[in-house]
């Protein structure tokens, strides 16, 4: 079998929390819980592989469309995971970055985000970006927005300096789950040549092996970027 690659970024559209829980019977809001016990294994799971960056979709601009019980108890969990795991993930020289709209957010949240990206600022190990009230468009549109205010020119490196991603290079991979081929407002500039994994199992399911069964498709790839290879 050809050498494993692993990938420096990988990024993560963790869906299907809600379906997950349908069915089993269950209300989205445990399906919701299953999904943050998820994403702390693969947060271990990729620092353990020696993945530089992880990225995850915890929260679209859109996202707030659903009902208030729901967002509220997103937020809630969100809350509860900063508070409950990022002292270890210091620890273990883990960065962590809230990248979105984080003015949306309450104040509470806000503090223990600051305070989070304070605490981790300096760490190397891996950094793990968290995106929150996160719209890929709006995050386009503000960087040009920006541009313009700055009075500076238009070009492809200045819009990438000018996304919340600044400075973090571009997804290899992009793992989907659910099942659904789309993007949902993900990643769209960063995303130009990221290769893409869809896996029909939900994100509370998704471990180790499904992982692993990402890279091992990700190191079969030929990435040409528009040209040739031998
Ligand atoms: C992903 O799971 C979590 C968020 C979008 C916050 P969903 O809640 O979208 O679950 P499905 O897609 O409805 O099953
Ligand atoms: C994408 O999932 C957003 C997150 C995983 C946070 P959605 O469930 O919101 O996407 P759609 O509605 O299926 O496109
Ligand atoms: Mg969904």
């Amino acid at each position: 079998m050809k050498e494993l690659t692993i990938p420096n970024h990988v990024a993560i559209i963790m869906d299907g929390n809600g379906r997950w829980a349908k069915k089993k019977g269950l209300p989205r809001t445990l399906g919701h819980k299953e999904g943050i016990k998820a994403l702390k294994r693969t947060i271990k799971d990729a620092y353990a592989l020696g993945i530089k960056y992880l990225t995850a979709y915890v929260f679209s601009t859109e996202n707030w469309k659903r009902p208030k019980e729901e967002v509220e108890f997103l937020m809630a969990i969100l809350d509860k995971l900063i508070v409950k795991e990022v002292n270890e993930l210091h620890l273990r020289g883990v960065k962590v970055k809230f990248l979105g709209e984080l003015n949306d957010l309450s104040d509470a949240l806000k503090k223990k985000i600051i305070w989070a990206e304070e605490l981790t600022n300096s760490n190397t190990k891996m950094q793990l970006n968290l995106l929150v009230n996160y719209g890929s468009r709006q995050e386009i549109a503000g960087a040009i927005k920006k541009l313009i205010n700055n009075n500076e020119e238009i070009t492809e490196s200045n819009i990438s300096n000018n996304l919340y991603t600044s400075g973090i290079p571009d997804p290899e991979l992009i793992i989907r789950t659910g099942g659904e081929n789309r993007l949902s407002n993900f990643l769209l500039w960063q995303a130009a040549y990221s290769e893409i994994w869809i896996t029909p199992e939900y994100w509370p399911e998704f471990n180790k092996q499904l992982l692993m069964a990402a890279i091992e498709h990700f190191s079969t790839i030929d990435r040409r970027f528009g040209g040739l290879n031998a």
